[in-house]
């Protein structure tokens, strides 16, 4: 439990306390409005275990303002505060992969990555993969050639976790691949298809070279 000052204690009971990180856990911005009230009475993040909480993020190539409160998750800022609605969350608990984004270039789940961790970093996110005269990547043009999804709720984690794991390995087998994205969940339970559609971008990618055998 964050221990606030003795100036401020007088006026922020325990329940009040309780009652705000309650609220914040349920991403809402009421938690954040209640301790401002008590905090800002210290300036700046000068108490004990303070953040700040208007930085900076490398998202896509742009340098984004936002104001992010110190247990907010990347995915709740991606999606939330940023309207980067491409990241997908499905089960906000690091076991489907739907959430994928690069974080300097290797993929993480963001529903389990503290935005304040990310400062400085380059996150990568599927609306950052196109070129900017709308050219798709190989990967995604890949899902387009074959069909790969149904639904297409996983798709953008499938995407992102592929992109990755091709900068590692730009020439995998359908084996290697398969391994490479099992982070990666479909509802629709559709990974012979994924598969494919991810080899044929990573064949895309490489220039239409012929796809290696398992
Ligand atoms: S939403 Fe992040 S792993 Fe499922
Ligand atoms: S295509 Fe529906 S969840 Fe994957």
């Amino acid at each position: 439990m964050e221990e606030f000052p003795e100036s401020t204690s007088k006026t922020l009971s325990r329940r009040d306390v309780i009652k705000g990180v309650i609220a914040g856990g349920a991403v809402s911005s009421a938690a954040y409005l209640f301790r401002a009230t008590a905090v800002h009475a210290q300036g700046p993040a000068s108490g004990p275990g303070a953040v700040e909480r208007l930085i900076t993020l490398d998202v896509n190539g742009q340098q984004r303002r936002v104001d992010v409160m110190k247990q907010e998750t990347l995915a709740t800022t991606l999606r939330y505060k940023l309207g980067l609605t491409g990241t997908k969350l499905g089960c906000d608990r690091s076991e489907c992969g739907a959430c994928t984004v690069l974080i300097d270039d290797v993929p993480h789940y963001s529903c389990s990555v503290l935005t304040h961790t990310v400062r400085g970093r380059k996150i990568q996110t599927i609306e950052g993969l196109a070129a900017a005269d709308g050219t798709l990547h190989p990967v995604q043009q890949g899902i387009i050639d074959e069909q790969g999804f149904q639904c297409a709720f996983c798709m953008s984690g499938f995407i992102m976790a592929t992109v990755g794991f091709l900068k590692i390995n730009p020439n995998p087998t359908r084996a290697e691949l398969a391994h490479g994205i099992s982070g990666n969940l479909c509802r629709c339970q559709d990974y012979d298809k994924i598969l494919t559609a991810m080899m044929r971008g990573a064949e895309l990618q490489r220039g239409g070279a012929h796809v290696k055998r398992a």
